[in-house]
């Protein structure tokens, strides 16, 4: 029995983040991110605060808004219409959940899309399914293709099987491993015979939310799993696929923490340089 192969996404993050850096220091003016964030979520609190740390790291400029759990829609939505308005802000990202009184969609959609990082806007959508290179692409899907890419150059033909239909992580990677010409299947809590489907997929992503849910009876041999699960629990953070039952069946895995989350990170900061470039010519 052969031991998988770590798909360490630390230390890709890392010498992503270097590049980005230098060429950011060559640049006479430095992108900017709007970060907003409503309430008091610690999970929300946690990941903004690393998003700060990172634009501080590679030289961009991170400024954040923290919002009363109580704030109307409409001042959420006249924020990001000033936001919008401002040319010295190049990226906009609200942090999710937002509290169940404000409508996510409303929200999303008023974000400019030339400055929607998350590529959550729904032109951004479109444009990725349109294999537009203009589309922001969803930092964790975004991330998730990179880490693929270190196991294997070419996916053609592969079967992936995505675990989750979510429209931050299960729809945006779908639809990127399609455009990778794998085949591609995904499943959610109403899909029947899960085991069998996972069992079947040449790449795993299993991005439902459930603490190592993925057992061994639902890995193939010799395939790539991604573990999107960010678990807190009273052994720390834990994923979505059973670390040590996938170790010895899979060929490469990511692990939780240092896989999938620097990488989203990582992929935020490309996105906000990206959207710099675009807006100043440069
Ligand atoms: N909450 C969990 N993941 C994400 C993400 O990628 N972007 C935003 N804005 N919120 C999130």
């Amino acid at each position: 029995m052969t031991t998988a192969t770590i798909l360490n996404g630390k230390q890709l993050a890392s010498s992503i983040k270097t590049s980005l850096k230098e060429k950011i220091s060559n640049l006479k003016q430095k992108p900017t991110l709007a970060v907003i964030i409503v309430g008091n979520n610690p999970a929300s609190e946690t990941y903004v605060r690393s998003k700060e740390k990172a634009c501080l790291e590679t030289g961009i400029n991170s400024k954040t808004y923290k919002l009363d759990e109580n704030i109307q829609e409409t001042e959420l939505l006249e924020l990001i219409d000033l936001l919008n308005k401002d040319n010295d802000v190049n990226g906009i990202l609200v942090q999710l959940p937002l509290p169940s009184h404000i409508n996510t969609d409303h929200i999303l959609h008023a974000i400019t899309p030339i400055k929607d990082v998350d590529g959550f806007h729904p032109l951004n959508t479109g444009l990725l399914l349109k294999k537009s290179p203009k589309a922001f692409i969803p930092c964790t899907p975004k991330g998730i293709l990179k880490l693929l890419h270190l196991a294997k150059k070419d996916l053609t033909g592969l079967n992936a099987v995505v675990v989750g239909r979510s429209q931050i992580v299960g729809l945006p990677i779908a639809n990127l491993l399609i455009n990778e010409n794998c085949t591609v299947t995904v499943t959610h809590s109403k899909t029947k015979n899960l085991k069998e489907i996972c069992k079947s997929a040449d790449i795993l992503i299993a991005a439902l939310g459930k603490t190592e849910f993925i057992t061994k009876d639902y890995i193939k041999e010799n395939s790539i799993i991604i573990d999107v699960g960010i678990n807190r629990t009273t052994e720390g953070l834990k994923g979505d696929v059973k670390f040590s039952d996938a170790i010895d069946l899979c060929s490469h895995i990511t692990p939780v923490p240092g896989g999938v989350g620097p990488m989203t990170i990582a992929m935020l900061l490309e996105n906000t340089y990206e959207a710099f470039l675009s807006q100043t010519n440069s």
